[in-house]
């Protein structure tokens, strides 16, 4: 079989059966059991890797940071590694913030975001020393503000703006067009009353601009734009206090490939054309070159994780045209898989652990909570002769899976195994009944 390009870099096919890093499926899902995600560490750091010596190729001197947007998927190992690495971490509240540390990233690596930071995070990542706080209210100019008189600094921070963009990807995950929680818009000029405010403030840094202007995006039409804009804006600032922001960061956002036709977006598509954009927009507002940052997450982790679930029971419907659907039960489901209920997102799935030449038919892959909506794939053509106790692979699923992954009835989350140089070790363990009643306060 054929590598296709949602499989992680290190993922093999022997005798049908999957193997990463040369260890197959059937061992891997006997030694830590199912539902897991198995990461491909190593496909991890070289996307890490290229993505930071991308930028710097382009930029040079002028390469800002990237900053892994930690939301996507994070742990103290994991963290670890991005400090190894060398690049940055976006963490938008103190429990990704707190993981960072855990996994030894410096202070000066990390980014806070978030629209509506408390101030005990607030306070929390001043007195740490965070790298930059990236403002997204009016609100929340004062809160650093305070934080900075109150630990005796001075806070670098970028502001985030509201570009105004129409990112083809699902509503839900698209940030920048004007009716959205997130920034200050510049159209309506809530960005420039934002810096007036801030610039009557001394113990804050402005150091630049920031937008993001949504997820899963093909294509590099809209960063350009985005460029452009938060450009002009930097000049309008220059012209205005005679002073030159030297920052700029224009998010993350970078798709991936869910499907067999599908192509994962690599940092040598869009790095050069940001650059050009930049460069470009710079010499029309006559502005020099800002330090330039981006911030994937899913580019960077989708790709490197699989689930591997294992099937419990297999019914066939008849539906509505009078066609059947085999309905295919795994041991997870929503709760390790939120994406297809929130998003429609649509992943692909497989036999794991033998080939089949059975014929393929009209599938659905659900999971085991109690509700319709429990599905991870609406639509599949998989072998007639799927059975219990057979593996599932769904691959792609390290971003946005055990991040967002749930209690819901109960069931423990699943834990992640990190897989390199023919070993597999546990990077976050699986939840147990214990850790679920851990929480309770009895009340008897
Ligand atoms: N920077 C900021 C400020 C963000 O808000 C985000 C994502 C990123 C970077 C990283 O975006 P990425 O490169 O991962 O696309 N739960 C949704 C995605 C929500 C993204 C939220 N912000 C999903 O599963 O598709």
């Amino acid at each position: 079989m054929s590598i296709e390009p949602m499989w992680s870099k290190n993922i093999t096919f022997v005798n049908g059966e999957i193997a990463l890093s040369g260890i197959p499926v059937s061992r891997l899902a006997r030694e830590f059991g199912t539902p897991t995600f198995f990461l491909d560490e190593d496909a991890f750091r070289s996307r890490a890797i290229v993505w930071r010596d991308g930028l710097k190729a382009e930029f040079g001197e002028k390469a800002g940071h990237i900053f892994y947007a930690s939301k996507a998927f994070t742990c103290t190992a994991l963290a670890h590694w991005i400090s190894e690495i060398g690049i940055g971490i976006d963490a938008c509240t103190g429990g990704e913030l707190a993981v960072a540390l855990a996994g030894g990233v410096s202070p000066s690596m990390i980014e806070i975001h978030g629209n509506n930071k408390s101030v005990a995070e607030i306070n929390r990542a001043v007195e740490i020393g965070v790298k930059t706080i990236v403002v997204d209210s009016l609100f929340e100019i004062e809160r650093v503000a305070d934080a900075a008189r109150k630990y005796g600094k001075r806070q670098a921070i970028l502001i985030r703006l509201t570009p105004g963009i129409e990112a083809h990807t699902h509503e839900s995950i698209s940030t920048a067009h004007e009716d959205v929680k997130f920034g200050f818009s510049i159209a309506s000029g809530a960005a420039w009353s934002a810096v007036e405010k801030i610039s009557s403030i001394a113990e804050l840094e402005l150091r630049g601009v920031h937008c993001h202007i949504g997820s899963q995006i093909f294509g590099t039409e809209a960063f350009e734009i985005a460029a452009d804009r938060l450009i002009a804006f930097m000049a309008k600032y220059r012209d205005s206090y005679g002073a030159v922001l030297p920052e700029l960061d224009l998010g993350g956002g970078f798709g991936i490939a869910y499907l067999p036709n599908e192509e994962t977006v690599e940092p040598s598509d869009v790095i050069p054309t940001i650059g050009i954009a930049v460069r470009k927009a710079c010499a029309k507002y006559s502005l020099e070159l800002p330090l330039v940052s981006l911030e994937p997450g899913r580019n960077i982790v989708g790709p490197t994780m699989f689930t591997l679930y294992e099937v419990g029971t297999v019914k066939d419907v008849v539906v509505e045209d009078g066609s059947i659907r085999k309905y295919i039960s795994v041991d997870g489901g929503m709760s390790d898989n939120a994406r297809t209920a929130l998003y429609d997102a649509e992943y692909f799935a497989c036999i794991a652990q033998r080939s089949s030449s059975a014929p393929s038919v009209q599938s659905r892959l659900v999971g085991k909570h109690c509700e319709t909506g429990d599905i991870i794939i609406r639509n599949i053509q998989l072998p007639s002769d799927v059975a219990p106790g057979d593996l599932i692979a769904t691959p792609a699923t390290g971003a946005y899976g055990r991040s967002m992954a749930s209690n819901y009835n109960h069931v423990p989350r699943p834990p992640v195994v990190a897989v390199i140089d023919r070993k597999a070790r546990v990077i976050v363990r699986r939840e147990t009944e214990a850790d679920l009643l851990a929480l309770d306060v009895a009340k008897m």
